[in-house]
């Protein structure tokens, strides 16, 4: 199966860690130029070195205000010029804590980095989608938007409303031919999970634990590592999904399908 995505410009947020880190990769693998931007510039520079290929862009920017997603989009504009690929992938828990614990802030900065971060660069990014001959949004949510949970009901809500966004806007963006889906994952190792494991006294046997515990309630039997996420987002933003859009794609070991 031809994927085609040589050359194809592809914008990724969040990607110096994890998921988006692992999708850059895969890309840039597949020839594609990639635009990527995170807050820590130490992080896009060892991206930068393990990256394939030329002509990428690597941005500091903070997504969870609005100039920073201005920011990033300038600089894509200036130096891509282009955009045929929109992930919009940044994401956060932020604080684990249940209602009682949460501020008011707390749900403030969950909507902007969850939700508001992929309304604004879609927003930004919609009139070069419309130009390219084969344009793809594809929104990173997660389980937690339809299996909501005590201890983070602000991410959980903000991601079920990105989902949804996801279906609305793939009905207004139909007539333009610009395609919008969402992939849901279960538990994947990343950062996130590694600053959880760096809290305890012994944080390898922490990770150890955590992995352990985790994937024991996978049918899989093992947690999901951000490579596992790449192969659907490479299928998504090629020309083989034409007739695919407004459907959300759970990619969790089999967690959501096995209740009991
Ligand atoms: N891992 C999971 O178990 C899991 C499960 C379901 C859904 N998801 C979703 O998948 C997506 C990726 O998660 P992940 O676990 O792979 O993330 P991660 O490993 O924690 O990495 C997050 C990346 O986003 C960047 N980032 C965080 N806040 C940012 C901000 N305000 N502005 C710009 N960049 C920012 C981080 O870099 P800086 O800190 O340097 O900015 C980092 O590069 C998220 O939307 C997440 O909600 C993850």
């Amino acid at each position: 199966m031809g994927l085609n995505l040589k050359s194809r410009k592809v914008l990724i947020t969040g990607a110096g860690d994890g998921i988006g880190r692992a999708l850059a990769l895969a890309f840039a693998k597949e020839g594609a130029q990639v635009a990527v931007c995170a807050r820590s510039q130490d992080r896009l520079d060892s991206l930068a070195d393990e990256i394939e290929g030329a002509g990428h862009l690597f941005v500091s920017a903070d997504l969870g205000k609005a100039e920073g997603v201005e920011t990033f989009h300038k600089n894509v504009t200036q130096q891509l010029g282009q955009v045929d690929v929109l992930i919009n992938n940044v994401g956060a828990i932020l604080k684990l804590a249940n209602f009682f614990e949460l501020t008011d802030q707390d749900w403030e900065d969950s909507f902007q980095i969850n939700l508001m971060s992929a309304v604004r660069l879609t927003r930004l990014c919609i009139p070069s989608l419309k130009q390219s001959t084969c344009s793809r949004i594809i929104n990173i949510s997660s389980i937690a938007a339809g299996n909501p949970q005590e201890v983070f009901p602000h991410y959980s809500a903000m991601k079920a409303g990105l989902s949804n966004f996801t279906v609305s806007l793939a009905q207004t963006l139909a007539a333009d031919k610009i395609l919008v889906n969402s992939i849901s994952p279960g538990p994947v190792w990343s950062k996130s999970w590694e600053d959880e494991a760096q809290k305890s006294s012994s944080p390898e046997q922490t990770k150890k634990e955590i992995m352990q515990q985790t994937g024991e309630t996978i049918p899989l039997k093992r947690m999901g590592m951000p490579e596992d996420l790449t192969g659907l987002a490479l299928f998504l933003a090629s020309e083989q999904s034409a007739w695919i859009t407004g459907t959300n794609f759970t990619v969790d070991g089999g967690l959501t399908g096995n209740p009991f």
